[in-house]
């Protein structure tokens, strides 16, 4: 997992933290509420809502990222900010590793299932469960139950003149399983300067079967928001 993400860590936050952020903000609007035992981002990535769940809230933040390139851009995010360092406690394993018990009344996880296949889902939802309190609500996204072959260009930004891309090739392995490949390109005046590219493999499931999934681990479902968003109750 060390090296998982170490060439989108770069590109991630350039690319794509308007839209994850907007995503964020109406979903915290709608689901935080007010945690008053702890919070748990499971899959905090670069901490786009790690950092916005610490401003909401006056509770730890208990933020899991087992992926060094992306954890070194959510330590950034908090570095000189000592409202937000005294609140956030970094995990740097998969949350099934930590063994958390009963630290959370509130848990987000974003854009994570959908790279772990079943056997891991389990251990995640189960080691979830155990992290938060009952009565505890958990938003999650679910991981995609389809996945046709595709390309889409990601939003572009322009740095001092030089144009940033990137572009999500899609791609079907197997009844279950999904590739997606990124390609991510910094141009100037119309010339490649670098490309580089990183491949990850994603796990489809139906509907019913996370549900099924979020069940065995304690979980009740009790709403639904976009995008393939589940807001669970811990039972
Ligand atoms: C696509 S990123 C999403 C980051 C963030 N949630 C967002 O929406 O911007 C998925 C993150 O989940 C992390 N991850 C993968 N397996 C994990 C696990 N078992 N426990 C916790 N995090 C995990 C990866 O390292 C990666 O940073």
């Amino acid at each position: 997992m060390g090296q998982a993400y170490a060439v989108t860590a770069e590109f991630y936050d350039l690319l794509q933290a308007a839209e994850q952020l907007g995503v964020t903000e109406r979903l915290l609007d709608r689901w935080l509420g007010q945690p008053e035992v702890g919070v748990l981002d499971v899959g905090a990535g670069t901490g786009l809502a790690t950092a916005r769940l610490a401003a909401r809230c006056a509770v730890l933040v208990h933020a899991v990222e087992p992926a060094a390139g992306m954890r070194a851009v959510l330590l950034s995010r908090l570095a000189g900010q000592p409202d937000l360092l005294a609140r956030v406690r970094v995990h740097a394993r998969g949350v099934q590793e930590l063994g958390l018990r009963r630290v959370a009344d509130f848990g987000w996880c974003l854009n994570t299932m959908a790279g772990l296949a079943a056997d891991e889902r389990a251990g995640a939802l189960a080691a979830l469960a155990g992290a938060l309190v009952p009565g505890a609500r958990l938003v999650v996204q679910r991981p995609p139950s389809e996945a046709a072959d595709a390309r889409r260009d990601l939003p572009s930004w322009r740095l001092g003149g030089d144009l940033y891309t990137g572009e999500v090739t899609t791609v079907r392995t197997g009844p279950r399983g999904v590739r997606w490949r990124f390609d991510y390109r910094v141009s100037r005046d119309g010339a490649l300067v670098r490309e580089a590219s990183e491949v990850f493999d994603g796990h489809l499931a139906s509907e019913p079967e996370f549900d099924a999934e979020l069940a065995a681990a304690g979980f009740a479902v009790v709403a639904a928001d976009t995008p393939d968003i589940v807001v669970a109750r811990r039972s």
